[in-house]
């Protein structure tokens, strides 16, 4: 597997295959590959004849006190799972080489409303830094298809609408998010947690689980089944930042007639900070 670092690198080896007329599939990551990265790998390759990934922990979208300095990198290890993957190519850039201008004067891009809300009330700007990375990636590479996991639910909205209300040619796909047997969504962030704290947190989508089966069994008492779901994860010894019953298009507060919802949640334990969803479908 080939990797570079530069944009212009990057560019050249997608022109040559575009003018073989390949089908480009790119995956964005920050690295620390697990084999929730694996799916999206797969899901890439069947949709393109050439699959890039990149590998970048992207300081835009830390705040000043998160994990940015910690979060853990990885890459030999990563290096050999691209390969194992198959990939075609491995995009690692600097920092320089996506900010040269530093990060404080770089264009930003914001995707107004659903950028604020649940993650971004607790994590001011992240999505920002979310969103401007994921257009500067997109840009650089200029794939036909980009695949993100469901985990990051809010992410994928916020990318998607990003994409498309700024009119790039890109089809943006989400996959289902990958889970270890207990059901704990797979994460980078599940290293941080100690034997006992990994031992109570599928406790997460346990609650999530729970409060997707009382909305299909018809209930619509969402203040009630959101709080139960709090009150387990309070229980179980973490401190939620939210657990919520969304409109699954828009992220907007679940009414009467919504149909198609998500519930969310993140959740504190330690020092790992965990998000998950379940998508729940009512029958009105
Ligand atoms: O989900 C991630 O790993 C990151 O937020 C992403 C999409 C690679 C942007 O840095």
């Amino acid at each position: 597997m080939e990797s570079v670092a530069r944009p212009s690198e990057l560019r050249a080896r997608v022109a040559a295959w575009r003018r073989g007329g390949e089908r480009i599939a790119f995956v964005p990551t920050m690295g620390n590959l697990h084999a929730g990265h694996g799916t999206l790998v797969g899901r890439a390759a069947e949709l393109a004849d050439r699959v890039i990934v990149s590998i970048f922990v992207n300081p835009l979208q830390f705040g000043p006190n998160e994990d940015f300095a910690a979060y853990p990198r990885t890459p030999e290890d990563d290096r050999r799972v691209l390969e194992s993957l198959n990939v075609d190519l491995l995009f690692a850039p600097e920092v320089a080489d996506i900010y040269p201008r530093g990060q404080e004067s770089t264009a930003r891009v914001h995707v107004p409303v659903i950028e604020d809300i649940l993650c971004g009330a607790f994590r001011p700007g992240h999505f920002m830094g979310v969103a401007t990375v994921v257009t500067k990636l997109l840009n650089i590479v200029q794939p036909d298809v980009a695949v993100f996991g469901e985990k990051d639910y809010q992410q994928l909205l916020i990318i998607r609408r990003a994409a498309l209300d700024l009119c790039m040619p890109i089809e943006i796909v989400g996959v289902t998010t990958a889970r270890e047997p207990d059901g704990l969504a797979m994460s980078s962030r599940n290293r941080y947690l100690s034997p006992e704290q990994r031992a109570v947190a599928p406790a997460i989508y346990a609650e999530l689980e729970r409060a997707r089966v009382a909305i299909e069994a018809g209930s619509s008492d969402f203040a009630s089944i959101a709080a139960r779901g709090a009150e387990g994860l309070r229980q179980a010894g973490f401190r939620p930042d939210y657990f919520e019953i969304r409109d699954a298009a828009t992220l907007e507060e679940a009414g009467e007639q919504s149909r198609e919802l998500v519930v969310l949640t993140a959740a504190r334990i330690g020092r790992a900070r965990l998000i998950d969803n379940v998508r729940a479908r009512r029958k009105l």
